[in-house]
């Protein structure tokens, strides 16, 4: 084989290799697999739209190939280049060709426009007659969800019902991010003083991923979103649940509060543990973090961020990832995972791209906290809230909800 040959091959292969790429069989951010009404709507002018680029492109790059090809240089008949050979007839200024081709994609263009347009407005109206609506704020470098009407704060985990659209209200409480949940709607900007409406709709219950797609410094690629459909009634007995959940008014070693919490029977979340930690976390946590019913005085608006907020930790092991989804909260048997909690107490910014040094994210307390001290605080995170959120069909209650890890 030639250089030359080798060369065009290893360019072919890299061509291949980088188209290649962009395909995945279960891409959990694929905005070609719609899986709720606004999508839809979306993915059907996508479709229409690439069907007609792709006539056009066939047509126009037909044509430059043919050409090139027909009018290329030949060799005479003693194998040299015929610099003598005749140019084929040269064209300027044919009118009607002008006008062919400024009208073609015009037309083109105005056909398109027409269900663009409606396509616009149908996204802009789809919460219209949403019963549930949900206020997303974010923030860097996570995600906030609150319930109107309900003291129900989420952090990163939106829950709703399928099967009917959702209205979100969204805003941020730092710089501009932009909230993305592909298999339910397209993209909206969430920008810092305005209030953007958006909706969200599933066909079917079960969780959809999501992701900020504006950048937004350090971990803009960390903020991720977990979006659980349930059935209705499933949703109905969430937020009932999510209510009751509130922590009891002081310390966690109030023993009728922790019998009512899964994870205090466990090795590690003994009463005294668990108030050792509530204690740890007033100290460090608590200047930052909200905890509904036992911190709420610092935080709320004033946490020392530029934000103001960071994700309150009222009902945290509802829920099922930190860390704005980066690293799941349960193991797949079911069990706490507990080394990466742990790690993430002790030494956040070495986990996820943060920028304590200028109030953006969270600090390491590798230097202030004892190995004990970061596990008394675990012990108290697990008794903020009760059974994991996840969609219907997987059930827990027969798993070995803690493994002790190392
Ligand atoms: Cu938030 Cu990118």
């Amino acid at each position: 084989m030639s250089d030359r040959t080798t060369r065009r091959l290893l360019g072919l292969v890299a061509l291949l290799g980088l188209v290649v790429a962009g395909c995945a069989s279960d891409a959990p951010l694929d905005t070609l697999e719609p899986q709720g009404g606004p999508a839809r709507s979306i993915d059907g002018l996508f479709n229409a739209v690439w069907w007609v680029a792709t006539a056009v492109f066939v047509l126009v790059m037909g044509a430059v190939i043919y050409v090139s090809w027909k009018f290329r240089s030949k060799r005479g008949a003693d194998g040299e280049w015929d610099d003598d050979e005749e140019l084929p007839g040269q064209v300027h200024g044919n009118t009607r060709a002008e006008i062919g081709w400024t009208i073609a994609p015009a037309l083109i263009l105005a056909v398109l426009a027409v269900p663009t347009l409606a396509g616009v407005f149908e996204l802009a109206n789809w919460h219209d007659d949403a019963e549930v609506e949900i206020e997303v704020y974010g923030a860097q470098w996570w995600w906030e969800f609150r319930y109107p009407g309900t003291d129900i704060v989420t952090a990163n985990t939106i829950v709703f019902p399928a099967g009917e659209p959702i209205e979100l209200t969204m805003t941020s409480y730092d710089v501009i991010h932009s909230f993305w949940i592909p298999a339910l709607n397209g993209k909206r900007d969430v920008a810092p003083g305005r209030t953007h409406t958006w909706a969200i709709e599933a066909d079917e219950p079960g969780t959809y991923w999501g992701q900020c797609v504006e950048f937004c410094g350090l971990s803009h690629a960390n903020m991720r979103i977990r979006a659980i459909a349930l059935p209705r009634q499933e949703y109905e007995d969430w937020l009932t649940e999510q209510q009751a959940l509130q922590p009891a008014e002081g310390p966690v070693a109030d023993d009728s509060y922790l019998e009512t919490v899964r994870w205090a029977e466990t090795p590690l979340v003994s009463p005294e543990a668990a108030q050792r930690g509530y204690e740890v976390f007033g100290q460090f946590c608590a200047s930052c973090h909200v905890v509904g019913g036992q911190y709420e005085a610092v935080a709320g608006g004033i946490a020392p961020l530029i934000s103001g907020h960071a994700p309150d930790l009222t009902h945290f092991m509802t829920r099922t990832g930190f860390a704005a989804n980066i690293y799941d909260l349960y193991e797949e048997d079911g069990s706490v995972n507990v080394a990466e909690l742990r790690q993430w107490v002790w030494r956040a910014p070495e986990m996820k791209g943060m920028a304590p040094d200028e109030m953006r994210g969270m600090p390491s307390f590798a230097e202030q906290m004892t190995r004990e001290q970061v596990d008394d605080v675990v012990a108290y995170l697990m008794t903020l809230g009760g059974e994991p959120t996840l969609p219907s069909g997987v059930d827990l209650s027969e798993a070995d909800i803690l493994r002790r890890a190392d």
